[in-house]
């Protein structure tokens, strides 16, 4: 692994000196990943405790930060970490990280998978499902088009256990938060995560709190099959476009991210209904979520300069985080908008440029056949760019 094993030779170090060229090795060791990780047979626990689209696999942000090398004391930066995958790799290497994300559900999931494990976990979720029994008549939150989503019994099963929770230890609330919203598609009458479609299931309500228990059951068994050193993870929950570089408090060495990009997922659709019960307002995700498909569709619609002018919106802070000599690695893929085929890593390499970000790796890599979406004519895209720049030294 770079970190740790070439050290600068500047002790706290802010940036690589000039003689230090990161150079040739690192480039020829990026070219020797196989991009499409062929190897990959299932992902790990702490991936697989709660679903988001268009996820990084582990193995991408894994093969990033080991094969780029980062100044002592620097931290790793995502700032669309979704579910928090580059979080958890850079926790599991060891090296400090920071995630942003607008999305609440993104938020609470990269929360939950790099928290110490909440003690006992298991009798707080099985304390809420007895006393939600005992609750009656709690008032069902005003959400739109319940009805059509969720039969009346399965929404008051729901609330139960969603008004329960805010009572249970704080150190406990996010992961039980997350376990509630892991289960929130399949007992509601949506088709399945990918099918944004209401049909008729019969959910039987019992099996709410049956469910929620086995999430429950599946995090801690997750978090507690961790067997490294918890470091340091901070997550920013905000619009990036409204960041401050000084939100970021740790110089950062590398970036490791997969920007969301024009017409290609919806994540506050998918986590729509999630986010009503838990409390969050989608609509609000949905006005400031970069690409969403709903601003492409609308009367003075959003074009490809809309999202070069966010790319450099974000590059700009990002250079003002960054160290000189740093690194940051995109992975994306092109858009469709209104017919035509938009490169978005060429869009981020153009906006980078005059900040004095350089291509320092460029790759292909192949989309998995499985890989599913809302959005069939994103599903047609079948390879996406992994795009390294570096900042300059001087
Ligand atoms: C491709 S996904 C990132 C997935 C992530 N790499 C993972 O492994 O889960 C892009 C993310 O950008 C977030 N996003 C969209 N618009 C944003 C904005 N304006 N500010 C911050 N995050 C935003 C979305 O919520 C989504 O989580």
């Amino acid at each position: 692994m770079a970190h740790g094993t070439q050290e600068p030779s500047l002790n706290e170090a802010n940036s690589w000196p000039a003689s230090v060229d990161a150079g040739t090795k690192d480039k020829s060791s990026l070219s020797e990943v196989d991009w499409g990780f062929p190897d990959r047979r299932s992902h790990s626990e702490i991936e697989g405790v709660h679903p988001y689209p268009a996820k990084f696999i582990s193995e991408i942000p894994r093969a990033l930060i080991s094969h780029l090398p980062l100044p002592r004391n620097s931290a790793v930066l995502d700032p669309f970490c979704g579910s928090g995958s580059t979080l958890v790799e850079s926790q599991r290497l060891g090296i400090p990280a920071v995630g942003i994300d607008l999305n609440p559900i993104a938020c609470l999931m990269s929360r939950v998978k790099t928290m110490a494990c909440p003690t006992d976990l298991e009798q707080h979720a099985a304390r809420i499902t007895l006393s939600s029994e005992e609750t009656t008549d709690i008032e069902i939150p005003e959400i739109p088009n319940l009805d059509h989503w969720f039969q009346p019994n399965v929404q008051v099963e729901i609330n139960r256990i969603a008004r329960s929770i805010v009572a249970a230890p704080s150190e406990a609330r996010d992961a039980l938060k997350l376990a509630l919203s892991s289960i929130i598609v399949r007992v509601s009458n949506q088709e399945s995560d990918t099918r944004y479609a209401a049909v008729k299931k019969d959910v039987d309500p019992s099996t709410v709190p049956r469910l929620f228990l086995r999430a429950v059951n599946r995090i801690n068994a997750a978090l507690q099959k961790r067997n490294y050193p918890l470091t340091p993870v901070e997550v920013v929950e905000s619009d990036i476009l409204k960041v401050e570089p000084s939100v970021i408090e740790r110089p950062i060495g590398l970036v490791v991210t997969s920007p969301p990009y024009p017409n290609a997922y919806e994540y506050w659709l998918y986590h729509k209904y999630r986010m009503w019960w838990l409390g969050y307002d989608p609509l609000k995700v949905k006005t400031d979520e970069i690409g969403a498909r709903a601003h492409f569709f609308k009367k003075n619609h959003h074009t490809a300069e809309d999202f070069a002018r966010q790319m450099r919106q974000t590059l700009t802070l990002l250079d003002g985080v960054i160290v000189k000599g740093g690194f940051a690695s995109f992975v994306v893929g092109r858009s469709k908008i209104h017919g035509k085929i938009y490169d978005n890593a060429k869009i981020i390499t153009d906006e980078a440029a005059p900040l004095g970000f350089k291509p320092f790796f460029v790759t292909e890599r192949i989309l998995s056949a499985n890989r599913k979406s809302f959005n069939l004519s994103h599903a047609n895209i079948k390879t996406e760019t992994v795009l390294v720049l570096r900042k300059e030294v001087e």
